[in-house]
């Protein structure tokens, strides 16, 4: 795979000096659970309560709606510290996680992830400024929500097996 040596290659220093730095070692891994912590939280807290007014009148949704609107740029700022710190993880060690079914398992898992949360965020959007929308969409909301929670888990399990692999 010349992609993958070349890539290799390139990485050696950082890889070499990520692999003797403890320090640098702590930094990453805190941002990567730190970014997960942050972003994941805020994002699965919102899906519950989307959940959680299942049952609930148009007022209340509506209400909710704008709060979660509020809730994305702080779930894209974790997303992105979790991704930098991600990346710097996975170029230090290229020759195990380029060729690895887990890491790109992963990756797939990811790319749901933002794909299903953009969605979500379109679908909020629209609902909000047509409120007519919220009692019909309510259910498909619920349903992306759900997949987002599961997206979360399947993404942090990946990484925790990754990391005991
Ligand atoms: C929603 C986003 C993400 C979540 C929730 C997440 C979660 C995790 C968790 C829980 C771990 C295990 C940490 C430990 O056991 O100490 C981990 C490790 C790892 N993650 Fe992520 N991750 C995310 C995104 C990414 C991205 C985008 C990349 C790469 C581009 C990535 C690459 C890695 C790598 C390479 C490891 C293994 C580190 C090691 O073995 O030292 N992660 N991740």
């Amino acid at each position: 795979m010349p992609l993958l040596e070349t890539m290799i290659e390139v990485a050696k220093p950082w890889a070499k000096f990520y692999s003797k730095s403890h320090v640098a070692q702590g930094v990453i891994m805190f941002a990567h659970i730190g970014g997960m912590l942050w972003g994941g939280g805020l994002a699965v807290s919102a899906d519950r309560s989307v959940w959680k007014l299942r049952r609930a009148g148009a007022e209340e949704r509506a209400r909710l709606l704008a709060e979660i609107d509020r809730l994305h740029v702080p779930v894209v700022v974790g997303l992105i510290i979790a991704s930098l710190s991600g990346v710097l993880l996975f170029v230090a060690d290229l020759e195990t996680y380029g060729t690895s079914f887990l890491f790109w398992g992963k990756m797939a898992a990811f790319a749901l992830l933002l794909v299903n949360g953009r969605w979500l965020q379109v679908q909020e959007q629209r609902m909000q400024k047509a409120s007519g929308l919220i009692a019909g969409r309510w259910g498909a909301l619920t349903i992306a929500s759900w997949a987002s929670m599961t997206l979360w888990f399947v993404v942090a399990l990946g990484g925790v097996l990754l990391k005991n692999a």
